[in-house]
């Protein structure tokens, strides 16, 4: 490893503040709004839990979303680069920006397997394999589809294979990619959510979602909320200093963290109205909310007039989702390997890479066979682990980074923003001191002190 102080930045730039936009936006929105926001929100009742999230995305979320990418753009490098940079080397510094990226690492492994799992449904819509199922047949099709270890190894190598073939490109690949990934996006969810509501009526799920009913939301709920704001946005892992690294000076990072922070909330509402109105419509009884993407709304989804076609629309716009969030979780690794080792980007994305998908193979297979007989679910495990713990904490070191390790000056060039406006003093109030604290209550009543 070079001596970091050595490192002053990588050639990488974004070509255009557009390109930065979606590749920000298109990390952020992913799996967390399709599959985990309308799951959850179902799960914890509705309004109430939706009020707390969107308070943690405007108290927690976007000011950290402005932390990270603030650290970026004054380091020039990735966060273990900007971190080690910034403090000179300090050890600590350098040990919480590793914790980060080996979650970013173990997320990818998972996220990859259940992104795999949509270009299955994506195909066997197509091909009308998943016409014929009704409610009863769907969970077990599910079931023996995720127990089959070679059919899961294949959708994950697949998936880490297009991420891969992406960033080998550098940043020209991702803007690439998310200048065709996201208006396809935009326009897919218009249309899925059309039909849905158009066939089932939008009030009851509006209702469901708009009107707060505080006695359902739990303790559980509202650290449930906060883990999401972080995952929503992609934040606690360094995605966005690395995106912000790539970033030159003269565009605004206030207006940039409110106009992703925007965009992929209203995503997650979008997906909620493409769901809920097929779930209270059809008056489904959902006893397994996490899988519902994969089993009843697949039933429901064939329903609808084109069915066939509505269904691989769908599973298309989720992968679709699912790849731009995959690029920049795995460059993350990527430009840690490449800043850190002295060593070219394609052999930086091909080791990166290759050993996220290594990884992955062990939650590919854990939810089959090997699951049932070492009574071991791995995905879940990780899952937990990195969304509850992983991410509030990287969280808040990020926070406290930005915080208490550059100065007001460097806070004030940064975002443009004269030392005493009151705005650069309320973001400073919520990163050196609000974030921390919320984050670490939250720890503390997770662990059962509080
Ligand atoms: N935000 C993405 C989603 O909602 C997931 C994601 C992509 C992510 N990159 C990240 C989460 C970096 C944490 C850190 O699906």
């Amino acid at each position: 490893m070079t001596s970091p102080s050595s490192k002053t930045g990588h050639g990488e730039n974004w070509t255009s503040q557009v390109g930065f936009m979606l590749a920000c936006i298109g990390s952020a929105i992913g799996l967390g709004n399709l599959w985990k926001f309308p799951y959850i929100t179902y799960e914890n009742g509705g309004g109430a839990f939706v009020l707390v999230y969107l308070a943690c995305i405007l108290v927690i979320g976007i000011p950290i979303l402005i932390a990270e990418t603030l650290i970026g753009r004054h380091g020039k490098l990735g966060i273990y680069g900007s971190f080690s940079k910034l403090t000179r080397g300090h050890r600590g510094w350098r040990t919480a920006a590793c914790l980060c990226i080996l979650s970013s690492f173990f997320v990818l492994s998972f996220y990859s397997v259940v992104a795999g799992w949509t270009v299955e449904y994506f195909i066997h819509s197509l091909t009308g394999a998943l016409s014929s199922l009704t409610l009863d047949s769907v969970g077990p099709r599910f079931g023996a589809f995720v127990s089959s270890p070679w059919k899961q190894i294949f959708y994950h190598t697949l998936f880490m294979g297009i991420t891969v073939a992406l960033l080998l490109r550098g940043t020209r690949g991702i803007e690439q990619a998310v200048k065709i990934l996201m208006p396809l996006l935009a326009v897919m969810v218009l249309v899925v959510m059309s039909l849905s509501v158009g066939r089932y009526g939008a009030s009851t799920s509006l209702n469901f979602l708009f009107s707060a009913d505080f006695s359902r939301l739990t303790a559980p709920g509202i650290l449930e909320a906060l883990g999401h704001a972080f995952f929503t946005l992609s934040l606690g892992f360094g995605a966005m200093v690395v995106y912000g690294s790539y970033l030159p000076r003269g565009t605004s990072l206030t207006k940039s963290a409110l106009l992703i922070a925007f965009f992929d909330t209203l995503i997650a509402l979008m997906a909620c109205l493409m769901m809920y109105p097929i779930i209270f419509g059809s008056h489904m009884e959902l006893h397994e909310s996490a899988s519902m993407l994969f089993t009843s709304l697949t039933v429901q989804f064939h329903s609808l007039t084109g069915g066939q076609f509505v269904s691989a629309l769908f599973y298309l716009l989720v992968a679709v989702a699912a790849l731009s969030s995959t690029i920049s979780l795995l460059e993350i690794v990527v430009s840690f390997v490449a800043e850190e080792f002295s060593i070219n980007r394609t052999k930086a994305t091909l080791i990166g890479g290759g050993s996220v998908w290594f990884v992955g193979i062990f939650s590919a297979t854990s939810n089959g066979a090997w699951a049932w007989t070492t009574n071991l679910g791995i995905m879940d495990t990780l899952d937990y682990l990195t969304s509850n713990w992983g991410l509030p904490l990287g969280g808040a070191l990020i926070s406290l980074f930005a915080g208490w390790c550059l100065s007001k000056d460097t806070h004030s060039r940064e975002l443009g923003l004269s030392p005493n406006s009151l705005l650069l003093n309320g973001w400073r109030l919520c990163v050196q001191y609000i974030c921390p604290f919320l984050v670490f209550v939250v720890l503390l009543f997770k662990v059962g002190a509080l």
